[in-house]
């Protein structure tokens, strides 16, 4: 039996995860402070499972994690957009959080159990765009916003925990997350509330920045397959092999969203820029590839339910 606990568990990525471990019959320990990205109908699905203990915490404030075999940190500040506006909570959550739970974790007794290993989310964005070719993880990390300097200033706190007081860790840096659960800020789910709202979709730099598309369920089979190998102390690129320009993913929202061929230029708006626009991000993930784990998620098929869950619940 494993004992997991996750962080931000009520979030995007995290719920995925908390589904796939509570499948596998692991006992998860959910830690979410409900932010404004947090779905909170979750916790009561959640619990009707038995192996699911929810707390509502502040991953820099708590000072107590019961004993697990990983500490599974996806708790995060996580919209770019925010962190250029205020960079504040992002430095908390992302940076003193992360400080706070190595730190828990280390003062942990291990005279009756060995401590856990610290298993945390970083990003493709901690290694800074990439106009041709595929980043690695052994690359500089070079991030060009608050939120991703925040994500990569993390990783650094790891390293330094893990070579001066022992910590066990794993850090998964996955490309763009899509799926159902992401908080209405992030492009697919923002772009459908616009349409639903007779409003045009903001694209940034006239749609041209590229991103690779993720699935979050292919995330969590991915968190599953490092654990399963039994690996510490490693870095994992998790990617999907699928990239595309936004304005292509947003052609792809509003033909989902009328079901018909449309024309895009009635329903977008170019005249945005965001400050520190990364151009394109994008992968080497040959070493989660050699342990077995591949993406089963293929964007073109999910759009058109993703689009319409999102069609049908409003979250403010
Ligand atoms: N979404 C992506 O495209 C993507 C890509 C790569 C990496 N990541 C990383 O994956 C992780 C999860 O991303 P996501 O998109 O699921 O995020 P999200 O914004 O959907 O969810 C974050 C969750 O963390 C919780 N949270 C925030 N601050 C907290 C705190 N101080 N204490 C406890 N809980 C807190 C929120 O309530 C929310 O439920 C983040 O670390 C992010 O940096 C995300």
């Amino acid at each position: 039996m494993r004992l997991v606990v996750i962080t931000g568990c009520l979030g995007l990525i995290g719920s995925h995860v908390t589904k796939l471990c509570l499948e596998k019959g692991w006992k998860v320990y959910g830690i979410d402070n409900c932010t404004y990205a947090a779905n909170i109908d979750l916790i009561s699905k959640f619990e009707e499972n038995s192996n699911f203990t929810f707390r509502k915490q502040d991953i820099s404030k708590l000072s107590y994690i019961p004993d697990c075999d990983y500490v599974i940190n996806i708790a995060a500040e996580s919209h770019v957009g925010n962190s250029i506006v205020n960079s504040t909570d992002f430095i908390q959550t992302n940076i003193v959080g992360v400080k706070n739970l190595l730190e828990v974790i280390r003062n942990k007794q291990n005279n009756v159990s060995d401590l856990p290993i610290f298993f945390h989310f970083s990003t493709d964005e901690v290694y800074g765009d990439i106009s041709s070719g595929e980043h690695t993880e052994e690359d500089l990390l070079k991030p060009s916003n608050p939120y991703s300097a925040s994500k990569a200033a993390a990783d650094m706190l790891i390293f330094a925990w893990a070579r001066t007081y022992g910590i066990k860790y794993n850090i998964i840096r996955p490309t763009n997350n899509y799926g159902i659960g992401q908080y209405p800020e992030k492009l697919i789910p923002i772009s459908v509330k616009n349409l639903m709202r007779g409003k045009r979709i903001k694209l940034h730099d006239e749609g041209h920045p590229i991103r690779n598309w993720l699935h979050s369920s292919d995330t969590a089979t991915a968190v599953v397959a490092i654990i399963e190998s039994g690996a510490s102390n490693e870095i994992f690129n998790v990617s999907s092999d699928f990239e595309q320009k936004n304005i292509d993913t947003v052609k792809k929202i509003i033909h989902s969203y009328f079901g018909e061929e449309v024309d895009i230029e009635e329903y977008i708006d170019l005249g945005h820029n965001r400050k520190g626009q990364d151009v394109r991000y994008a992968l080497n993930d040959d070493k989660i590839k050699a342990l077995g784990w591949i993406p089963k998620m293929n964007f073109d098929n999910e759009i058109g339910h993703i689009v319409e869950d999102y069609s049908t619940k409003f979250r403010w």
